[in-house]
């Protein structure tokens, strides 16, 4: 565990790298980068640290939070698509002692049906979204709230 600052991880799984040209109408048009951005700055606000990662690969997601214990004091993800589907996901974040917040940015509830079940809300301490970029920062304070 590192001492001093808490440290939080952020995972952006499937398709979240294409932020800021990918459906802008629903996602809008803030880039991944941009939206780290944001992240680290509010970090550095609550006097925390942030790492963030995105991929398009399950283990890859799944690895990350397997290795979180020994470095983060909390997860916030977005497991997009993998939202839907991904037990594997569920699991890892069930097996871990991490606190974690699972966002999205669009209003999963207010779209297509497939959208509506979360098999990682049952997981995970809360579920923020619909609020954009916001979703992530009110995660961040939630967790931040929890872990202090
Ligand atoms: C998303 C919602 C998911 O349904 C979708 O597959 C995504 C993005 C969101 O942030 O709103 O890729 O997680």
């Amino acid at each position: 565990m590192v001492s001093g600052k808490k440290v939080i991880l952020v995972l952006h799984g499937p398709n979240l790298n294409l932020l800021g040209s990918r459906e802008v109408e629903i996602y809008g048009s803030i880039k991944l980068e941009d939206l780290n951005n944001l992240l680290y700055k509010e970090a550095e606000k609550l006097s925390v640290k942030v790492d963030c990662f995105q991929s398009n690969c399950e283990g890859e997601l799944l690895d990350r939070i397997h290795r979180a214990p020994a470095v983060y004091h909390g997860i916030i993800i977005n497991p997009g698509a993998y939202t839907h589907y991904s037990i594997a996901l569920r699991d890892a974040l069930a097996g871990v002692d991490v606190p974690a917040v699972e966002v999205h940015l669009s209003n999963i509830y207010a779209r297509e049906e497939f959208r509506h079940r979360s098999v990682i809300a049952p997981v995970v301490r809360g579920q923020i979204c619909g609020f954009g970029p916001q979703s992530y920062l009110l995660a961040l304070r939630a967790l931040c709230d929890g872990i202090s």
